[in-house]
């Protein structure tokens, strides 16, 4: 059965292996399975990044050359920009004035995402709001499947609370939206921890060849293995998290045999991962490379996508208008 999925992604740089394997590839299989808008979500970025919007612009233009490297196809889903459809903030506006500040405020990311970003006075509007934006950016495409990781299944819950208490005042009228929990990435970063921007160790799709090799012999390998004749174990290796991503089934057999008995040196089981990761990219970098000559395809790609939605968008809410009385 087809359903409306909706999905959003803060524009704050280019993306990584992570977000390919672990949020990019299950949105090319809902791409071809269901009618799928996903969207750049620019004003989410301004909830946190209010005082540093001089990467956003570039930010946009770098995620949208990834996400047609990849694979998403705007003939196939709507690939937008937040801030070029702005129905979504109105229907947040009505949203809101029926939201309870305490059921924002219970949102457990706000109070840890407050906390761990000290730095900024998050003691905002825009950032307490920023659960009723994600609402509002799902419900006014009557969104049934939202595929978020963990971290946003709190966010989805209260959505749907306010979605029930928008049908319960003014009748049914919005779709209760479902999360549609993203496997767990498995990669890890070059250090050990889960890839992301903030720690350092990560390897972007676009990244140039020499950097990646960089990286990867500076990957983190089985601490206890500290000379060449140590056996290892391939289990406790953050570097043969990527065999077992971008290598064939031999090479996986053969690098687990030849660690466990020190036949194989780290130097060259780091050399063989990294030649089988640049294999596993190089589509994509010539794809992306093609496209990043075509900077204004890409601006029209968007920029048509966001014309697409935004028909979607005001029908809803000339629906959610007529729902609530009020004429427009
Ligand atoms: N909050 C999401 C994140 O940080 C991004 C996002 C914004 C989103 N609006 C959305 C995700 C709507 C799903 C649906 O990852
Ligand atoms: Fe890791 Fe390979 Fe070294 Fe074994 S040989 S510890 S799998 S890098």
């Amino acid at each position: 059965m087809k359903k409306t999925v909706v999905s959003g992604m803060r524009p704050t740089g280019r993306l990584h292996l992570g977000h390919y394997l672990g949020v990019l590839k299950n949105w090319l299989k809902l791409q071809d399975e269901h009618p799928c808008y996903f969207f750049i979500a620019d004003w989410h970025a301004l909830t946190t990044e209010y005082a540093n919007t001089e990467i956003l612009k570039d930010s946009v233009e770098q995620i949208m050359l990834d996400w047609l490297a990849v694979g998403l196809d705007p003939e196939k889903s709507t690939l937008f920009l937040q801030s070029q459809v702005p129905e979504h903030a109105e229907l947040q506006l009505l949203l809101g004035m029926m939201t309870p500040i305490s059921w924002l405020e219970r949102v457990p990311s706000y109070k840890e995402l407050k906390q761990e970003l000290k730095d900024r006075d998050l003691s905002t509007y825009g950032f307490l709001g920023y659960p009723l934006l994600q609402t509002a950016d799902v419900a006014i495409y009557q969104a049934e499947l939202v595929p978020v990781g963990q971290d946003q299944v709190a966010h989805l819950e209260l959505s749907r609370e306010i979605v029930r208490r928008f049908n319960h005042l003014y009748g049914e009228t919005l779709k209760e939206p479902q999360s549609l929990l993203t496997e767990e990435a498995k990669v890890l970063g070059t250090d050990g921890r889960k890839m992301s921007k903030s720690y350092n160790n990560s390897i972007y799709l676009s990244e140039d060849e020499d950097s990646i090799r960089k990286k990867m012999m500076a990957c983190l390998t089985d601490p206890a293995r500290v000379r060449r004749t140590d056996p290892g174990d391939p289990e406790l290796c953050p570097l043969f998290s990527y065999h077992k991503l971008f290598s064939s089934g031999d090479t996986i057999d053969q690098i687990n045999e030849e660690c466990r008995s020190a036949k194989i040196g780290c130097v060259d089981c780091k050399k063989i991962a990294c030649e089988n990761l640049l294999q596993y990219l190089k589509p994509i970098q010539q794809k992306r490379a093609e496209l990043s000559e075509k900077k204004s395809l890409v601006k029209a790609i968007m920029e048509a996508g966001s014309v697409k939605a935004k028909k979607i968008a005001e029908a809803n809410l000339r629906k959610v208008y007529q729902a609530m009385g009020l004429t427009n």
